[in-house]
């Protein structure tokens, strides 16, 4: 099957004094999703915001919320993100103890399971584990900071994920973040994704509509080609 091309804007590059507008503006331009970076100073070397702005998010969208947590000791805090709101709950495979266990315990709380490693880490460790798991986010730039260039080297990655996916008939999003344009949304799509985050790229113009409509016509074309 065949995932639908979805895009989803990171609000760690929107502006916090506006979160309401922004969040408004984004979905009416035609956001699927929005991804919400969850950063604690630790497994990043870089703060952003918690649980309680992602239960104000929820409450000002009507369109799923993807939350990303690049924090250590993730085993704890599943509960707290799924009760804020989070629809899928992304994982890094590094930062867990066990891969699978945190898989089916995000699926207990009712959130979808997603998985995503660092680009110097390996996809083999989640991938025995695929056919639980929901989502997973290709890291395209090392987790931390928004407005990063795009890693070329990590559409190998998407093409392992799709490939496998493909070979063992599962239905699994492959999302990708960081340094996504038009470009290498296409490079992406080509080579097997079907959701792209995109942080600076939408919230850094002042038409995001235009921007939103331009990664999905790029992904469009890069899946064409596929
Ligand atoms: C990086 C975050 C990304 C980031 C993307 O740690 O996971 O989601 O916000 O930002 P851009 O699209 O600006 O690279
Ligand atoms: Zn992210």
């Amino acid at each position: 099957m065949r995932h639908k091309i979805e895009i989803s804007p990171s609000i760690l590059a929107a502006n916090f004094l506006h979160l309401e507008r922004e969040l408004k503006i984004a979905q009416e331009a035609g956001a699927d999703r929005i991804h919400c970076d969850v950063m604690d100073g630790h497994f990043v070397p870089n703060l952003s915001f918690g649980p309680a702005i992602i239960e104000k998010v929820k409450k000002n969208v009507s369109i799923p919320l993807d939350v990303h947590l690049m924090i250590s000791n993730p085993e704890q805090y599943i509960n707290v993100y799924c009760d804020a709101g989070a629809d899928t709950l992304i994982v890094h495979a590094e930062a867990c103890k066990d891969v699978k266990d945190m898989m089916q315990r995000i699926k207990h709380c009712g959130a979808r399971a997603g998985v995503t490693v660092n680009p110097d880490k390996s996809i083999n460790l989640f991938l025995e584990h695929l056919g639980i798991i929901d989502q997973v986010l290709i890291m395209t730039v090392y987790a931390g900071f928004g407005a990063q260039k795009f890693i070329g080297e990590t559409l190998s990655k998407v093409k392992e994920v799709r490939d496998e996916v493909v070979r063992r008939g599962f239905t699994v999003d492959i999302e990708v973040d960081g340094g996504i344009i038009p470009e290498t949304a296409r490079l992406c799509a080509e080579n097997g994704a079907n959701v792209f985050v995109a942080g600076s790229y939408v919230f850094g113009s002042e038409d995001y509509a235009e921007r939103i409509g331009a990664l999905k016509k790029a992904a469009e074309k890069g899946r064409g080609q596929a």
